[in-house]
């Protein structure tokens, strides 16, 4: 996984959970969340796995290359609807990325919330993102930071299993909690029984959904998932609005 820095032409502004479309010259378009600090608008951060043409080529871009940009697009996560209230951000592997704007702002504005949760799984302790960032969080009293890993070596000493397996053994109170959630989709069904277990109602529950994307404004349909187009009324979605169809592989 890359992580790269771009220096926009002007000021560049986004909510938390957004993504902008990359262009690589003569290959193609890709969406790609925002990683970074929402509060800097002179760079733009993207982290991108290489499983294709463009990413592949996103990934070897050397200083002083240059990179289409438009964006930022989509729906962003409930930040600021969340003052007030717990938060537990729940990411598997590369979900952290459009999930670290959120950490930022919230880390920011501390005063405003309530408990701060952040469950994170990763593969392996080699594909930890951001793994500088979250052991300063973790040394913070305020934000309670819980890294696991599917498989590891010996002589690793932290948590082994998989994400959705830490919600049974965090506090929750239900009735003051709003969970954000992004990663595989399998995952993302595991997180969410477990929530619901624990008892969140559908409501206070938000994904961010992947699917592939060519305009990115909502024309072309390429995005579509169930009765929403992802790029228009995503990627972040209340569970609620999209439970009935997201558990059917294909709609
Ligand atoms: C809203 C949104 C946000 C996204 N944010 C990010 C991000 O922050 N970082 C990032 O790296 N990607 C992100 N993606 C995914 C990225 O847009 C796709 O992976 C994109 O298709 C890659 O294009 P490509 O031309 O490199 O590969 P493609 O030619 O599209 O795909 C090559 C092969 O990889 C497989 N593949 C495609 N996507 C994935 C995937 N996500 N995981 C595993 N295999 C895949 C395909 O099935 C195909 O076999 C996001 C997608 C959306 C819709
Ligand atoms: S990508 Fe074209 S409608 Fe969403």
């Amino acid at each position: 996984m890359t992580t790269l820095e771009l220096a926009p032409a002007s000021r560049f502004g986004f909510d938390p959970g957004q993504f902008n479309m990359l262009y690589m010259f003569g290959l193609g378009e890709v969406a790609i969340s925002l990683s970074g600090d929402p509060a800097e608008d002179h760079r733009i951060m993207h982290t991108v796995r290489a499983v294709g043409a463009v990413s592949q080529a996103l990934t070897r871009l050397r200083r002083n290359d240059v990179v289409g940009v438009r964006g930022p697009y989509g729906s962003s996560w409930p930040v600021r609807d969340s003052e007030g209230s717990d938060v537990i951000i729940v990411a598997g592997s590369l979900g952290l990325a459009p999930l670290r704007p959120v950490i930022y702002r919230m880390l920011a504005r501390r005063e405003r919330y309530g408990r701060l949760v952040v469950l994170y799984g990763a593969r392996g302790p080699a594909d930890i993102l951001y793994r500088r960032e979250l052991e300063a969080w973790r040394r913070r009293l305020d934000v309670d930071i819980t890294v696991t890993v599917d498989h590891a070596a010996a002589d690793w000493r932290g948590n082994v299993g998989v994400v959705p397996a830490l919600i049974g053994r965090t506090p929750i109170d239900p009735d003051h909690t709003v969970a954000m959630v992004c990663g595989p989709e399998i995952m993302m069904r595991f997180t969410v029984d477990a929530l619901r277990q624990r008892g969140l109602v559908t409501d206070r529950i938000f994904l961010s959904m992947e699917r592939n994307m060519k305009c990115a404004i909502g024309i072309c349909g390429h995005c579509q998932f169930g009765p929403a187009f992802v790029c228009r009324e995503g990627p972040v979605f209340r569970f609620d609005r999209i439970a009935s169809f997201f558990n059917q592989r294909e709609i």
